[in-house]
Order: structure tokens, then C-alpha cells, then sequence
């Protein structure tokens, strides 16, 4: 049962990351691939997200399932609101009762850097990056990238330019949490951000 990270946040939402070392049969017997994944371990990826569902509510109705023209996954009584990532060999999940929620999970690397200027706008360089060097800090970069994916993914409805309507004003390192405002829905929102030896984790809920 290799959980690697899991977290209540509170009575209504659960957060889990797994760190996928079973094979492909291990989840089929337990979840519905919900669409044809071809390459096999992003097929492994896709059911890991699915099997944490149920790992963390035991009542997810996977049946339920329906997949938005965004592609966004959701259940469409909304019984539970939910978001899934995956990296690697982990898979990230977060699911809430009452609340919209958007989580993802980077593995950083340099390449981040090369693509930074078209998700970050000018203030967020400024604000983020105060000295030279740290323009070339790829865990910072990938941390930036990934607060900006788990917003995406909160909205699920698409249509959202990252420089534009996602903007990052200030971290606090204290209680791992950056301050956002998200123009499309005039919404101050907390992400919420977790920082292992390999991996970087983004939630927000609201
Ligand atoms: C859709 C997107 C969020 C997927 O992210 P990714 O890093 O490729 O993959 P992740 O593993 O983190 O997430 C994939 C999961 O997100 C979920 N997802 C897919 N589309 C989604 C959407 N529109 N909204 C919310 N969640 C979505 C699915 O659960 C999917 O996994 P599954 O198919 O196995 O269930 C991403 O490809 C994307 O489009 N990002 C926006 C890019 C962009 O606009 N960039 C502009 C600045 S450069």
C-alpha cells in the first residue's frame, strides 16, 4: 500500500499521493479505466488517480464518472467534487464533499525554465525571483507552474491564459500557502503546496 503522502484537510476533503509500484493488473481488478490510454504506463498513471478515489472515500461512485468537453472528470451530482494528477510513478488525488478542488504534481526539471515566460507575467517575475540567480531555481519555477495548474484545474472549464487570469502575488513559506487572484471568477484563492526531495505538490480548494 505504498501511500506516500496523505492528508485530511478537513471532515469533508481528503488529499493522497501514491507512489505507483504495482502493475497494470493490480488496479484493473479494482478500477474502471475511464477512457483508452494507449502508452502503458500512462495507462498505469490514469488508473492510479482512479484507484486513490476510493482509496480515500471508500463510497466514490467510480460508475458515475462523466467526462467534460474540457476533459475535465467530474461526477455530475456533484456528490463529490475531485481533481487528479499524475508524474512519474505517483498519482495525486484530491476529493472533497463540499468543496471545488484542483491539485497537481510536477517533478521539477530545467526544461520548466525555457517555458516560464509563457505562464509567468511581469510582476510575478519580479515578485518571485529577486535576485538573478534565482531565475535559474527550477524547483522554485516548477512550483510556480504547478500553483498555476492546480488553479487551472479548479476552474476545469478551460479557456484560462496563465499570465493573464492566474496571478501569483506573494508566498508564505511559514504555512506552505501562496496568495492568488484568479480574474475569471474575481476569486482570491490559497493554494496550498507541499515540497519533497523529488516531487512538488499544488492544491487549492474553494
Ligand atoms: C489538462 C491539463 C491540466 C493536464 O495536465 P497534465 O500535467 O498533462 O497532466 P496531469 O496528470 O497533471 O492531469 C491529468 C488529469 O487532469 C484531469 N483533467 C484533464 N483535463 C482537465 C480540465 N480541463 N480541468 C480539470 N482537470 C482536468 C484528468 O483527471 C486527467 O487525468 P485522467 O485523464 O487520468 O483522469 C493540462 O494538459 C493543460 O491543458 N494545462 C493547461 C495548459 C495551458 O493552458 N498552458 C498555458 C500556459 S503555457
Amino acid at each position: 500500500m505504498p501511500i506516500f503522502f496523505q492528508h485530511k484537510i478537513d471532515e469533508n476533503t481528503r488529499l493522497g499521493v501514491w507512489k505507483i509500484e504495482e502493475t497494470e493488473e493490480f488496479f484493473k481488478g479494482n478500477v474502471p479505466q475511464h477512457r483508452d490510454v494507449t502508452h502503458p504506463h500512462k495507462r498505469l498513471q490514469h488508473l492510479a488517480g482512479r484507484f486513490l478515489l476510493q482509496y480515500l472515500f471508500p463510497d466514490f461512485p467510480f460508475e458515475l464518472i462523466q467526462i467534460a468537453d474540457t476533459r475535465k472528470p467530474f461526477l455530475p451530482d456533484e456528490q463529490y467534487h475531485f481533481s487528479i494528477s499524475h508524474c512519474g510513478d505517483y498519482a495525486a488525488t484530491i476529493v472533497s464533499r463540499n468543496s471545488r478542488v484542483g491539485i497537481d504534481i510536477e517533478i521539477p526539471t530545467s526544461k520548466v525554465e525555457t517555458i516560464m515566460h509563457k505562464f509567468l507575467n511581469r510582476e510575478e517575475k519580479q515578485q518571485f525571483y529577486k535576485s538573478r540567480s534565482t531565475t535559474h531555481d527550477s524547483r522554485l519555477t516548477t512550483l510556480l507552474w504547478s500553483a498555476k495548474e492546480s488553479v487551472f484545474k479548479w476552474y476545469g472549464d478551460g479557456g484560462v491564459d496563465f499570465r493573464e487570469h492566474i496571478h501569483l502575488l506573494k508566498q508564505h513559506e511559514e504555512n506552505e500557502t501562496i496568495e492568488c487572484f484568479f480574474s475569471k471568477t474575481n476569486s482570491d484563492l490559497t493554494i496550498h503546496y507541499r515540497q519533497f526531495e523529488h516531487l512538488v505538490l499544488a492544491w487549492v480548494l474553494n
